[in-house]
């Protein structure tokens, strides 16, 4: 049997802990990315031994991939709450403070994660940092704003660049486009956060500053939690 590299061994750990919270007759949101799809394995996993639960994808990859593996799922539109949101992020600093989008789905995630009771980030030991911002924060922005946006982001002192893929611009699953914004540092992702809110056209960005309640950190040997104080 060919072995794990050690990242995916953290990533599953991480989403097993997570996923162990997860109780009857919860709805709970289902992340997007590599590490929320071993939370989506280990859901149904669950699910086939009798747990009772619905959830809601943070991505249309996500809800099929949860629906090919026999979880209920459902519309947030018809639900105003949910009980738990376990995903992935990009970065997360000591203050659970993160960056998420790599995968385009942060749009999505937010509403997720803003409607949930509670939220549990889960990665791997990679993930952890003293300060976000070494990876680029991703702004979705309808089609139409991209240049001003493109523009906007940079005079806020981006390096700003729209997201491809395969040669062509990347479309979220709204139809959007992403802005990925290349910071040299974040001294205060609350003040940046609002800024890039605040031009028009931009629908959402992928600061996480007080969604996340508790992470799930997978490290060599085992999974360490930390919560919000
Ligand atoms: C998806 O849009 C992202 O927010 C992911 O949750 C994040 O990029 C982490 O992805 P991985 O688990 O694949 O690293």
């Amino acid at each position: 049997m060919v072995k794990q590299p050690e990242f995916e061994v953290q990533k599953r750990a991480a989403a097993s802990a997570a996923v162990a919270e997860i109780t009857d007759g919860m709805l709970i949101g289902l992340g997007t990315g590599s590490t929320a799809a071993y939370a989506v394995s280990e859901v149904a996993r669950r699910v086939r031994d009798g747990l009772a639960i619905r959830a809601v994808a943070t991505s249309k990859a996500t809800a099929h991939a949860a629906m090919l593996a026999g979880i209920e799922v459902v519309e947030l539109q018809d639900f105003d709450r949910i009980d738990l949101a376990i995903d992935g992020v990009d970065e997360i600093d000591g203050q659970l403070r993160a960056i998420k989008g790599g995968g385009g789905a942060m749009l999505q995630e937010k509403i997720v994660a803003d409607a949930a009771d509670r939220m549990i980030a889960i990665a791997d030991a990679s993930k952890r940092v003293r300060q976000i911002g070494a990876r680029p924060v991703p702004v979705e922005v309808l089609p139409m704003a991209q240049a001003l946006a493109l523009r906007r982001a940079g005079e806020l002192g981006a390096r700003a660049v729209l997201r491809c893929k395969e040669a062509l611009p990347f479309r979220t699953d709204q139809g959007n486009l992403i802005i990925d914004c290349h910071f040299a540092v974040i001294n205060d992702p609350a003040n940046l956060a609002d800024r890039l809110a605040r031009i028009p056209g931009v629908l959402g960005h992928g600061l996480f500053l007080s969604e996340i309640d508790t992470i799930y950190v997978g490290v060599a040997g085992g999974v360490e939690r930390c919560d919000r104080p």
